[in-house]
């Protein structure tokens, strides 16, 4: 494990208690050190409520090496990198790696929103090389976006999602692309109802309880920014608006940041600490079904795009979004559920409303369309639907 911050500590967690050994390096020499202190004070824990005995405990924090040595380095399995989400700071990191780990190991990278493709590129052996996105916290989150570049060859690919597998995690498979699959998709509908919230002037608590009261997702998008940090969110909507353009755009959160409303962290940001159970104006009950639907919708159109582009499949763009974001149901599912042609009309009547370009039927859904293929109802949408629609049996 190169980095032993945040991430790095709870992915060596991970590999301890999965009875794999795993070595920590850091450029701060106390790093290490800490991160093994935190995993051990984890595993106390565990202990003290009888869920493992205090000599497997010590057992498990037996694996977690701080001072391995570049010798023991040659014999290692898969070498991942958690340093600084910075290019110029991975870049180095990456080609000591490729440097010197044996010619049989992995060169994986954790991060969430640089272009693997792009990593790849300094590589002596590029082939050995992809992304493994975990996420945070990685103990509670199922998901690992599995990201090949061109050059990763399927061995490594095979080998990496087993991995992930024997971790107990799931592995989604997708192609490199700006976001991935969860930021991405997660990001295009957060800013739709970002925007709506500047448009209208809603309260973002009013606009949560929707979401969340219409069984849409566990935990409203402002709730979400507010816990993650506004700083880290509008970091990712520039990165998604730079490389895919101007429908991530939008909403008050740049004017937050600056003006150091950078959410939990701070105590302020769209909730003010202590405020976070006060009950919110309700919204009318078709207005809350307008913010559920726009960013569903939103959902939608980005979960098509990503199938137009090769990134993903629609199973796994669906499997993601519940494991990754919390979705109820996968936006293409929805869409199925929905009934394609119905999505279709409300998308245009969207565009026609003034909503923008955001708002175009993709050539994708035209096709299906045009196909007969209207999700559920024909049995052949996104996805394909093996049973009658009601009986909850339905495939993909
Ligand atoms: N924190 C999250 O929620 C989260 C979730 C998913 C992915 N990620 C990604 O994981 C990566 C790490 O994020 P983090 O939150 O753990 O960061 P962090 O700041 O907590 O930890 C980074 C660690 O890297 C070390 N480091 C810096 N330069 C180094 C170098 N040249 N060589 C070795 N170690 C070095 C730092 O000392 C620090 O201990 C980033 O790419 C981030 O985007 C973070």
């Amino acid at each position: 494990m190169w980095g032993a911050g945040t991430m790095g500590t709870q992915i060596a967690e991970l590999m301890a208690l999965e009875g794999i050994r795993v070595v920590l390096r850091d450029a701060d020499a106390q790093a290490p050190e800490r991160a093994r202190a935190t995993i051990g004070a984890h595993l106390g824990r565990r202990v003290e409520r009888g869920r493992m005995d205090a000599r497997d405990a010590q057992a498990r924090l037996a694996l977690v090496d701080v001072d391995p040595g570049e010798a023991a380095l040659a014999e290692v399995d898969l070498g991942i990198e958690a340093v600084p989400e910075l290019i110029e700071v991975k870049r180095p990191v990456l080609a000591a790696m490729d440097r010197l780990l044996g010619p049989g190991a992995i060169v994986a990278t954790n991060t969430s929103s640089l272009s693997v493709g792009e990593l790849a590129a300094g590589l002596v052996h590029p082939e050995r090389f992809l992304g493994l996105h975990f996420f945070h916290p990685v103990a509670a989150m199922r998901l690992v976006e599995v990201i090949r570049h061109r050059g990763t060859a399927p061995a490594v690919m095979s080998a990496a999602i087993r991995l992930v597998r024997d971790l107990g995690k799931l592995p989604i498979v997708l192609q490199d692309s700006p976001g991935f699959i969860v930021n991405r998709v997660l990001m295009a509908a957060m800013a739709e109802v970002l925007r709506y919230q500047e448009e209208t002037g809603i309260d973002p608590s009013s606009v949560d309880a929707a979401l969340v009261g219409g069984g849409v997702v566990p935990v409203g998008p402002f709730a979400l920014a507010d816990a993650l940090g506004l700083d880290v969110v509008l970091h990712v909507q520039e990165r998604l608006v730079a490389a895919l353009g101007s429908r991530f755009a939008g909403g008050r959160l740049a004017a937050m940041v600056a003006a150091g409303r950078l959410g939990a962290k701070r105590g302020e940001g769209f909730y003010r600490r202590g405020e976070e159970g006060k009950p919110s104006p309700p919204l009318a009950e078709r207005e809350a079904q307008r913010v559920a639907e726009r960013f569903l919708l939103a959902a939608v159109l980005e979960a098509v795009k990503l199938l137009e582009e090769g990134v993903a499949s629609a199973r796994d763009v669906d499997r993601a979004m519940r494991a990754g974001a919390g979705f109820a149901q996968g936006p293409l599912r929805w869409a199925d559920e929905q009934g394609l042609d119905r999505v279709a009309q409300r998308v245009e009547e969207l565009g026609r409303q003034g909503g923008g370009a955001r708002w175009q039927v993709p050539p994708l859904l035209r096709q299906l369309l045009a196909e007969g293929r209207l999700g559920v109802r024909t049995g052949q949408g996104f996805h394909a639907h093996r049973s009658a629609p009601g009986t909850g049996r339905a495939g993909g």
